[in-house]
């Protein structure tokens, strides 16, 4: 699971994990591990199909509780309706994986097993990923039945391509257990977000110098990518305008790549004119140098001397941001700091006209640069401020979003 995934505060929320017999059933033993880390309790339901490919003992072991088999094996609590507990006791559904008959049952309202009974009787949301073979999925029938399950208001992640386990290529795999996770967070979460534009810069800039070389910094884009997430966990509509970083995010959040803080201005102010919330988290190269050339410097060109590079100034995106900010738009800077953090961070939330402004001392440890943690700064526009204990960066992302909607 990649960092900006960890949310934490989803405890005392319940999640029924429903699986079927695919060979893809033991990637539902992950998303009940990490459904536990985010604080959810789960309980499970494995079709007998499921059960020939995982041991129903592998979901007690890991903390499934109850975990429930066939139909007429009663339920783990002596319950003669345990076909209707999950719908009494759960926030959400989810069925990973689900093969082509589960979906299919779904689609009929039939209710001729434990988990389609419980499906059936389950008023909450209900979130369904397919894996099956390639051709099964692309069936007519199939195809009908994953639509009815859209019209049914079933949230649907669909199945991603790449090699299934017959030695077919297509479409069919379930989708990465993070892609399903975020779909149940995102279920459970509230979503006080719903409905706004936000865009998020992430990560550093890259400055070429050469064909080779560049002009960098060590940023990981961690704390941008946790509040983009954060954000669409909480039914916000995400635009990711991200420098070079590792990060990857749900199929729903638009992710924009760039390498250059020109690039990054292009798209960025691009953008801006129709968005509600701008986050300024990247780590923008202050200046570039002035290239070289399109071809490899050679060592042998300043052969015993050092050479020199001369720098020019990048545009500050933020400062476009704030220039250009309308009524209603809503700005936000981070600021990275090693002198007097509060005076500096003041003195941006107005040159830069922000809302509010994130302010961290990068000299100290667990704070800043590829840190899975912070310890924040948050002043804004309306004189409040507030000094933020050390804090995972989902946690500072979360607690952000939350400043903001206090307005
Ligand atoms: O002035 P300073 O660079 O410290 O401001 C940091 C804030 O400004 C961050 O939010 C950063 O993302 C943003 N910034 C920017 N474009 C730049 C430089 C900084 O958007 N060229």
């Amino acid at each position: 699971m990649q960092p900006h995934y960890r949310f934490a505060g989803f405890l005392g929320k319940r999640v029924h994990l429903g699986v079927t017999g695919s060979i893809a059933a033991y990637k539902a033993l992950d998303l009940l591990r990490s459904l536990q880390e985010a604080g959810c309790l789960v309980s499970a339901t494995l079709t007998d199909g499921a059960a020939e490919f995982v041991r129903p003992l592998s979901f007690e072991a890991l903390g499934a509780s109850p975990v429930y088999g066939s139909m007429f094996e009663g339920s783990p609590s002596g319950s003669a309706f345990g076909h209707l507990e999950p719908g009494q006791a759960a926030h959400a559904m989810v069925i990973a994986p689900a093969t082509a008959a589960t979906i299919a049952r779904l689609a009929f309202g039939l209710a001729d097993d434990m988990l389609s009974c419980q499906a059936l009787a389950f008023p909450g949301p209900k979130i369904v990923a397919p894996a099956m073979n390639p051709r099964m999925w692309e069936a007519p029938a199939t195809r009908r039945n994953w639509e009815m399950l859209g019209e049914l208001g079933y949230i649907r992640v669909r199945p991603w391509s790449g090699h299934v386990a017959c030695g077919d290529t297509g479409e069919g795999r379930l989708a990465p257990v993070e892609e399903i996770f975020a779909s149940v967070l995102r279920a459970l979460a509230p979503q006080d977000l719903a409905g706004r534009k936000v865009l998020v810069t992430l990560g550093p800039t890259r400055e070429p110098w050469d064909a080779v070389r560049f002009w960098s910094n060590p940023s990981s884009g961690l704390m941008g990518a946790c509040l983009a997430m954060a954000a669409h966990l909480r039914g916000a509509d995400v635009t990711v305008v991200a420098g070079p970083t590792v990060l990857t995010f749900p199929e729903a959040v638009r992710v924009v790549p760039v390498t250059t803080a020109r690039q990054m201005f292009e798209v960025a102010t691009d953008l801006w004119p129709s968005m509600d919330v701008a986050c300024c988290t990247a780590a923008v190269a202050d200046f570039r140098p002035v290239p070289f050339g399109e071809t490899k410097f050679k060592k042998a060109s300043g052969a015993g001397q050092g050479i020199t590079v001369e720098f020019t100034p990048n545009p500050d995106i933020l400062r476009t941001l704030g220039e250009a900010k309308r009524d209603g738009q809503r700005l936000i800077g981070f600021a990275a700091e090693t002198g007097d953090l509060k005076a500096e961070a003041g003195r941006k939330l107005q040159s830069k006209r922000l809302d509010i402004i994130a302010a961290n001392d990068i000299s100290k440890a667990g704070s800043g640069f590829a840190s899975a943690t912070n310890e924040m700064y948050v002043l804004d526009a309306a004189g409040r401020r507030e000094t933020w204990p050390q804090l995972d960066k989902t946690e500072v992302a979360w607690r952000l979003w939350d400043h903001l909607l206090l307005d």
